[in-house]
């Protein structure tokens, strides 16, 4: 090896020492203090009860809404529905069933009327509260296939008018669900 490669060895091994002993003296003059807990609070202005919060969008249960709903008001809101529907007793079929006694009616059950394959599908369930809300809330999406065409009623608290009003459309009407 010869001295000049020796003395640029010498220079580069030296030049790291005096980084490495700076870096360990800076390490110890500003030795970085960590906090105990890191980080801080943020103000937050985020709800913390319950109520508030994500479960308040989530709907209530169609028991808790029929326990406030009213048939009056249901029966107001069917307009949309004469379009398609006869509710009175004895009444014909015309785009859609009758759906005088509908409440507990197993599906897709009135003679002569020509039911989806979806519907027909479904015949082994019956028009109860829980499966009108779903219904009526969005008829494709909870029964995909359905003849209904019909964007559903959005409003939950309408939705529980509408069941419990269909429930008074018959000789005697069923016990509701109770929350
Ligand atoms: C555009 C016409 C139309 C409108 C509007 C409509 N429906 Fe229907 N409905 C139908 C058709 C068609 C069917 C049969 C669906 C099938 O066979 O898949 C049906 C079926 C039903 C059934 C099942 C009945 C059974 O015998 O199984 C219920 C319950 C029902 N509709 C309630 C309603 C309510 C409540 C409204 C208003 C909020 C409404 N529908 C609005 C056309 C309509």
């Amino acid at each position: 090896m010869n001295i000049e490669a020796n003395k640029i060895a010498g220079a580069v091994l030296s030049t790291l020492l005096v980084v490495m002993g700076l870096n360990m003296v800076s390490g110890i003059v500003f030795a970085p203090k960590k906090p105990a807990v890191p980080g801080f609070d943020l103000p937050s202005d985020e709800p913390t009860t319950a109520a508030a919060g994500p479960a308040a969008a989530a709907e209530e249960p169609i028991a808790v809404r029929l326990a406030k709903a009213d048939p009056a008001r249901g029966e107001k809101a069917i307009g949309a529905c004469k379009a398609c529907h006869t509710f009175e007793k004895g009444g014909a079929n015309k785009v859609g069933p009758h759906l005088y006694d509908v409440y507990a009616r197993p599906k897709g059950s009135v003679a002569g009327f020509g039911y989806s394959a979806a519907m027909k599908s479904k015949s082994g369930e019956a028009w109860e509260a829980e499966q009108l809300d779903g219904f009526i809330k969005n008829p494709k999406a909870y029964l995909p296939g359905t003849s209904m065409a019909f964007a559903g009623v959005g409003k939950p608290d309408a939705r529980a008018d509408i069941v419990a009003y269909l429930n008074t459309l018959a000789d005697a009407p069923k016990p509701l669900p109770k929350p």
